[in-house]
This record gives C-alpha cells, sequence and structure tokens, in this order.
C-alpha cells in the first residue's frame, strides 16, 4: 500500500515528540467506516505505546474533519448485528489513551465526526469549521457521545437543541459555547496550531501531564467530593517525584527546568 491509501496517515512533529494522526478517506469527507476506525485504534495503539511520543493530534487535515459515521456501510444494519457486534463499542479506545490528545477540527465534523473531536483532550478549529449532530435528520440518535460528552461540554439546552433539530454551529460559536478551547486567526493552518500546541504540552513532564488529563477526566466521570480526592491525591504524589523536585528547584533559581518523566 502507498502512503495515500492508508486510511490514517501518520506523521511527526519536527522534533519527533508529537505524533500526528490524519485521516485520509477525502473522497467521502472522512466518513468514519469500520476499517477506518480499525487504523486509527491501530495508530493509537502504536503511538501510546511508543516512548518518543509525548502527544497526539488527530486531524482531517485543513479542509475537512469527518462528515460523521459511514452511513452507507450503516444503511442496511439490523438491530441484532449492531447490538451482538456492540456497533460503535470500539470507538472509545480512544477515551483509555493517556497521553494527551489535541483534535484540529477544520470544515466539517458532523455526527461521528463531532463526536470524534470531543473525545481530544484539547480541541481546536477554525472560525468557519462547522459542527453538527445531524443523526437526526437520518432517523436515529448520536451513538458515540453526541448526547453525553456534548451536554456537559455545552449543557442541556443547547446540547437538546443540537441533537433534536441537526442545527449547525460554526467554530466561533463551538468555542464561544465550550466545544472549542483555541481558533486559527486568519490565515492561519489549524494543524500547524494544534502541533504547536501539543508541542508545548509534550515539553512538561510526562508524569504530571498524564496526572493532570487523568484528574480533570475523572471531572466528568465522578462526583465532586470523589473527583477532588482523586485531584489531591495525584497532586500530593507528584511530590514523589523528581520532576516536582526539579520544577520547584528551576523556579528558585531562575532557570529552565529539565524534566526526568519521573
Ligand atoms: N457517510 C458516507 N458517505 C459520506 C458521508 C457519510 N457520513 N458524508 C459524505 N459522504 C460522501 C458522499 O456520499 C459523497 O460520496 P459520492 O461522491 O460517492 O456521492 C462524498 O462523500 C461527498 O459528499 P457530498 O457530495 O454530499 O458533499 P457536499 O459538499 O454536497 O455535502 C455534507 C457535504 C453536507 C457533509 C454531506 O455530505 C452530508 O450531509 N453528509 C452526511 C452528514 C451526516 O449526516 N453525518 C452523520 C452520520 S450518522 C453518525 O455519525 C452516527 C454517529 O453518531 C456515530
Amino acid at each position: 500500500t502507498t502512503a495515500s491509501d492508508r486510511l490514517v496517515i501518520p506523521t511527526r512533529s519536527p522534533n519527533n515528540t508529537v505524533a500526528i494522526l490524519t485521516l485520509n478517506r477525502p473522497k467521502a469527507l472522512n466518513a468514519l467506516s469500520t476499517p477506518l476506525f480499525q487504523a486509527l485504534n491501530a495508530e493509537l495503539e502504536k503511538v501510546e505505546e511508543d516512548e518518543s511520543v509525548r502527544a497526539i493530534v488527530i486531524t482531517g487535515g485543513e479542509k475537512v474533519f469527518a462528515a460523521g459515521a459511514d452511513i452507507k456501510e450503516m444503511k442496511d444494519k439490523e438491530f441484532a448485528e449492531a447490538y451482538t457486534t456492540n456497533f460503535l463499542g470500539s470507538w472509545n479506545k480512544i477515551a483509555s489513551i493517556r497521553k494527551p490528545i489535541i483534535g484540529a477540527v477544520a470544515g466539517y465534523a458532523l455526527g461521528g465526526g463531532c463526536e470524534l473531536a470531543m473525545l481530544s483532550d484539547i480541541l481546536i478549529a477554525t472560525p468557519n469549521a462547522t459542527f453538527a449532530q445531524p443523526e437526526i435528520t437520518l432517523g436515529i440518535i448520536p451513538g458515540m457521545g453526541g448526547s453525553q460528552r456534548l451536554t456537559s461540554l455545552v449543557g442541556k439546552a443547547r446540547a437538546m437543541d443540537m441533537v433534536l433539530t441537526g442545527r449547525k454551529i460554526d467554530g466561533v460559536t463551538a468555542e464561544r459555547w465550550g466545544l472549542v478551547s483555541r481558533l486559527t486567526k486568519e490565515g492561519e493552518s489549524v494543524v500547524d496550531l494544534a502541533v504547536k500546541t501539543a508541542e508545548t504540552v509534550a515539553g512538561f513532564g510526562k508524569v504530571a501531564v498524564q496526572a493532570g488529563k487523568e484528574a480533570v477526566n475523572a471531572a466528568l466521570d465522578l462526583p465532586l467530593e470523589q473527583g477532588l480526592r482523586l485531584e489531591r491525591r495525584l497532586f500530593q504524589q507528584l511530590f514523589a517525584t523528581q520532576d516536582q523536585k526539579e520544577g520547584m528547584a528551576a523556579f528558585a533559581e531562575k532557570r529552565k527546568a529539565t524534566w526526568q518523566d519521573k
């Protein structure tokens, strides 16, 4: 296979610390077919294991992120098959990745595309990107977090509006609603901005970065008291790391810290 037939193209940032996974099914607007998702999961598994990778960017490039699950593949699916094969269940693998994931969205992030974008830890978009959960227009509902993650990100009224009307919102609105944390400036590449952001995260100690991701994610899963306890334990445990000693010594000595990842 040549690079152009690969459904997900893995590349690296110049300093090699950021893995960039680019969805590559341009003719179908990166519709998330089962083979595409298998390819994405396989690449994620590789970069999760690879010690040189400190952060991951998931993108569809500068034109389209993903126009949703593959409708042609789903069209004739029956309940028994969907249920017994746990259709879409494998998408949740992304949620178990410990390394930070930065999503970079230009163009459409619809249905499963919007849900994949929301599986990122930090989401970056262009002002004219398009986010929507249009499943209602197909006689279904979101199947991979569009009713759950979207609601915790933007609140009930806005999530209900998107899920029940299929309305499209642009990147500017998505940023205002808290779905997206950074927008590109005029003429700026969304992939470059995501890689730059990923490099910032990749430049910190691995232990603290993983703990930060774990703690913030706990806020979505746990009641406040349990979340606060988990946060406090992780915080206290970081005082057992050399990176805490180094980070604070470097501050006191007015120099740059050198992280040991332990
Ligand atoms: N599945 C399969 N194929 C898709 C697709 C999808 N989700 N989205 C686009 N394509 C294909 C089109 O069928 C077309 O292929 P052909 O050239 O073979 O006809 C090609 O991509 C280009 O698309 P269009 O010609 O439609 O391009 P456009 O610019 O006119 O329209 C669009 C773009 C508005 C995004 C339109 O393609 C569209 O509405 N796509 C479907 C969006 C959608 O409903 N997504 C939700 C899917 S359900 C889901 O995701 C469930 C879940 O929760 C996981």
